[in-house]
């Protein structure tokens, strides 16, 4: 009797043990099927641009391809040139710079130095601004931007918008 009570009792608390384990496996799986803040298929990448701290570089996904998101501070929109400016990505009042996140000479991926505010590859001494403009070669020109399309407050890469295709026409990116 003293033995089945504690054995009773033995099942009733490896099953509770059993119970969070498999909630916890449960929590697990389903963040592994909830989609990432971008959610990606298809080719398109679509990324909601209310999530970028100022200054901070997040390195997003597209089709295999590292996507440089840099939201500008008010001091960097303030000062930046008529060229620079013309890269930007505005969402609402933010300006973005967004662009593949590759070195145009030999294709390394720059970091980027937040108290410089610019992109340094490490391959061969290459700098870019924080528009990705070129600063020092040996990079022949700017960091490439993808085809996006603004839509509200998200951003999706892989498909062409007007903005886009007036970058293409004034030769901003290639
Ligand atoms: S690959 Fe960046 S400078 Fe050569």
């Amino acid at each position: 009797m003293k033995n089945d009570s504690r054995r009773g009792f033995m099942g009733k608390a490896f099953g509770a043990v059993a119970a969070v384990g498999a909630i916890g496996s449960f929590v697990a799986m389903k963040k592994s099927w909830d989609p990432l803040p971008s959610v990606k298929a298809a080719g398109f990448t679509t990324l909601d641009m209310s999530v970028y701290k100022e200054n901070k570089l997040v390195t997003e996904k597209w089709r295999g391809k590292p996507i440089f998101i840099l939201k500008k501070t008010a001091e960097m929109v303030a000062k930046q040139t008529e060229e620079q400016k013309a890269r930007d990505i505005v969402i609402g009042d933010a300006h973005f710079m967004v662009s593949i996140g590759l070195c145009t000479h030999l294709g390394c991926i720059p970091a980027y130095k937040e108290s410089d505010e610019a992109f340094k590859c490490a391959c061969h001494g290459g700098e870019f601004d924080f528009s990705g403009e070129v600063t020092k070669v040996p990079p022949p020109r700017a960091l490439d931007i993808p085809p996006f399309r603004i839509d509200g407050n998200t951003l999706v890469l892989g498909e062409v918008g007007p903005e886009y295709t007036a970058m293409k026409e004034t030769g901003i990116t290639l």
